[in-house]
């Protein structure tokens, strides 16, 4: 029988395929983080289903960083987290219901916005209760329509909730939300792999 996502990802942490996903994502998350932190000299940021927080340590090592955030709603993610940056702001929370106390200038979120019933009403959410004025919203996903190699992973993770939309659609929901120049690339295309689907606005 299939789990929810935090329930899954959850068991991920304490066997060890959190430090995979860490190896497989470094090369996008490197080329996103790039590109949304070269816009500002100082700024704030919140990894939205931060994993074991391997991005906020490393965000956090960055000059122009102000704070960096972690958000997980699985909770031997966030134990990893802690146990690796004991200083380090770590929050076991869903994300949908998770409001930080000051809102942030970047939020940066790699392989997670697919796993909600409504991915839109999560952009919005961000949108509206996370980012500051000409804030920055930047996620990756492997998990997306023209990417045909990864449409067995509902069934091959065990996992209940993966909604398969395109980049079009992607691109739709952060305008819904509200943001604006909204962009789109890939990162990492070979044969066979379509490539991690980077789509990007600010508010
Ligand atoms: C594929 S992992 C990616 C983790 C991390 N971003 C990385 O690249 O290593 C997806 C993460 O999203 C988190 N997640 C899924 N649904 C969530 C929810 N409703 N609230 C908070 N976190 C959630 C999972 O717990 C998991 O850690």
């Amino acid at each position: 029988m299939k789990k929810s996502p935090v329930a899954v990802f959850s068991t991920w942490a304490t066997n060890g395929k959190d430090e995979g996903m860490e190896r497989n994502h470094k090369a996008a998350v490197e080329n996103m983080l790039e590109f949304a932190t070269e816009e500002h000299a100082h700024f704030s940021f919140i990894d939205a289903g931060c994993g074991n927080g391997w991005v906020v340590r490393q965000v956090q090592q960055l000059p122009g960083c102000t704070s960096a955030v972690g958000v997980d709603g699985a909770a031997h993610m966030i134990a990893k987290a802690n146990q690796l940056d004991p200083k380090g702001n770590y929050f076991c929370e869903d994300l949908m219901a998770w409001t930080p106390k000051e809102k942030v200038s970047l939020v940066h979120s790699m392989e997670v916005v697919y796993y909600f019933k409504a991915p839109d009403a999560l952009l919005q959410h961000i949108y509206t209760h996370w980012l500051l004025p000409k804030g920055r919203l930047i996620v990756g996903l492997d998990f997306y329509l023209e990417n045909p190699s990864s449409h067995g992973w509902p069934e091959s993770c065990g996992i209940d909730t993966m909604q398969l939309f395109s980049e079009n659609q992607w691109i739709q929901f952060f305008e819904q939300a509200g943001f604006q120049g909204v962009q789109s690339w890939r990162v990492g295309a070979k044969e066979g792999w379509s490539g991690t689907l980077v789509v990007t606005g600010t508010v």
